[in-house]
């Protein structure tokens, strides 16, 4: 006789949900982050005193979000106005997520100004769709950049046609492909400066200073992703995974640039 094992004694299969990135919690000494807050500060004055035209580029990343905060605080509170000199932009690819765009508000409520958002030519995102498909950036490395150049580069030129400095919100514990930034680079192709100014600031120092100033940010970064780009291009990742796995995780690490930064 076949034995039958009824439906309530077999064994459910277990599922383990992987713990994913969170932002950290650690807390910094209140001293030190004043420090670094000040010292912050201090490196975009200098940078608004000497460039007339300089721009923040804003992903809307938790670093950028810092950035914006000492930009756009700095003009509601002293009226001391560093932001007259640093216009602040967003490139909207087209394929952003909606928790990014709905942070584009959020800001405009919080500060009270919004960012200048730059599209890209629609021609030629037509023509890319026409020859690769939609999502034609899975299937080689060649397609994928030519999906940057179009949604992001191109429009970043555009951005940048009139600064005299552009400002990244770049920090060197990112990525291999950015240990070595400095806070001040020339951008040799544009023939102006180009700076970091959040290049020795760790994800606990940023994270400190969103904490500390209630700074809104990509709800995202409550979903497991620390990094975070268009959306079919970027994951949430697992804790203790390296920060940049999520984005265009079917490459190989040292090609997941989007061609933003050259010099990477
Ligand atoms: S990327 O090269 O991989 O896309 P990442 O998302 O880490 O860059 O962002 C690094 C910096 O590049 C940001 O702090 C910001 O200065 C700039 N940047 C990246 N994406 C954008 C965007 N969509 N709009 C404006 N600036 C961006
Ligand atoms: Fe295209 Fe992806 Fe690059 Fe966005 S990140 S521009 S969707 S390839």
């Amino acid at each position: 006789m076949m034995a039958f094992q009824s439906a309530s004694t077999q064994a459910a299969p277990v599922f383990e949900r992987p713990i994913l990135w969170s932002p950290p919690t650690r807390a910094i000494a209140p001293i030190a982050l004043e420090e670094k807050s000040r010292q912050l500060r201090e490196r975009l004055l200098a940078i608004a005193k000497q460039h007339q035209r300089s721009r923040l580029a804003s992903s809307l990343s938790a670093e950028d979000m810092v950035i914006t905060d000492v930009i756009l605080r700095d003009v509601q509170t002293t009226q001391q106005d560093i932001c007259t000199h640093i216009d602040i932009f967003t490139l909207e690819t087209g394929r952003l997520p909606t928790e990014t765009l709905a942070l584009l508000d959020q800001i405009q409520t919080r500060y009270g100004s919004g960012l200048a958002v730059y599209t890209p030519d629609q021609q030629a995102v037509q023509a890319y769709i026409e020859q690769n498909g939609l999502n034609g950036f899975y299937e080689s490395l060649k397609a994928r950049k030519q999906c940057c150049d179009i949604r992001k580069v191109a429009p970043l030129a555009a951005a940048l046609a009139d600064a005299d400095a552009w400002i990244t919100g770049q920090r060197r514990e990112q990525s291999v492909t950015r240990s070595a930034l400095d806070l001040h680079e020339r951008d040799t192709a544009r023939g102006i400066s180009k700076y970091n100014p959040l290049f020795d600031w760790s994800e606990q120092d940023v994270w400190a200073y969103i904490e500390r100033y209630s700074v809104p940010v990509n709800a995202l970064h409550y979903q497991g992703y620390p990094s975070i780009g268009c959306d079919p291009c970027t994951k949430a990742v697992r804790a203790g995974e390296d920060p940049r796995a999520g984005r265009w995780w079917w490459e190989n690490q040292d090609s997941r640039e989007c061609g933003l930064h050259v010099h990477n």
